[in-house]
């Protein structure tokens, strides 16, 4: 029997890129349904690219400051993607807003994470707004992109408690753990074929999804 053919996913990243480094560790396992085909970061010092060149990964550094106007960054940004003809574009920490051009064009096969149980607090600052708010709980969200900013459908979440001591920080540690769990599964269903995205409905192994599928919590109060 010849072996499953392995799906090329592009990363997009801006920072640290410790998703990145998750999917990627998850993407050398023998069973895994993808590769990283490759990284585009928008800044050159993006400490996610030490990744990539340690794993021999093709990268590139498209500096938004460079370009004229969004739709013009973009429009370069999708080159360099569609040179690589991915199965999937992740969003891994890409701190750019994306054009309605862009993220048409990736319908249905462009997803982000996002530091929070979505619909609650989309955008920035997410731990503090968690905490200003006394949420007894909080996560991370994989959502299929849209036009509007984190507010695509949402296909799965982890959740941690919020502990009476925790600050941003410590709170923000407690969903990162849980985002290194939750993306590359997510990868891994998509790329198994596992996973789409209809007229704005998830699909997963066939059924609608009604409500996002809740990873299964760990102790994890570090
Ligand atoms: C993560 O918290 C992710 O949810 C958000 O940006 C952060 C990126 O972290 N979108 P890293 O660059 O993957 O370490």
């Amino acid at each position: 029997m010849s072996p499953v053919k392995k799906r090329g996913v592009v990363v997009l990243i801006s920072g640290t890129g410790s998703n990145f480094a998750a999917i990627l560790r998850h993407s050398q396992a023998p069973d895994s349904a993808f590769f990283i085909s490759a990284v585009i970061s928008n800044r050159a010092d993006a400490k996610g690219l030490d990744y990539a060149k340690a794993a021999n990964i093709p990268f590139c550094v498209c500096m938004h400051e460079n370009y004229d106007s969004r739709i013009a960054f973009d429009a370069q940004v999708q080159r360099l993607i569609d040179a690589f003809e991915p199965h999937l574009v992740v969003l891994a920490g890409f701190m750019r807003i994306l054009s309605d051009e862009f993220v048409q064009h990736y319908q249905g096969r462009l997803i982000n994470i996002h530091p929070a149980l979505l619909p609650k607090f989309k955008g920035l600052n997410t731990h503090q707004r968690a905490l200003d708010a006394k949420e007894p709980e909080h996560g991370a969200s994989v959502h299929f992109v849209n036009e509007d900013l984190d507010s695509g459908a949402v296909i799965a979440q982890s959740r941690v408690p919020v502990l009476a001591d925790d600050d941003a920080d410590s709170l923000a540690k407690r969903v990162l753990v849980e985002e290194h769990r939750l993306y590359p599964l997510v990868v891994q269903w998509f790329c198994q074929g596992r996973l789409r995205l209809e007229d704005a409905q998830t699909y997963f192994d066939n059924q609608p999804l009604t409500q996002a599928y809740q990873l299964e919590c760990t102790i994890n109060n570090e």
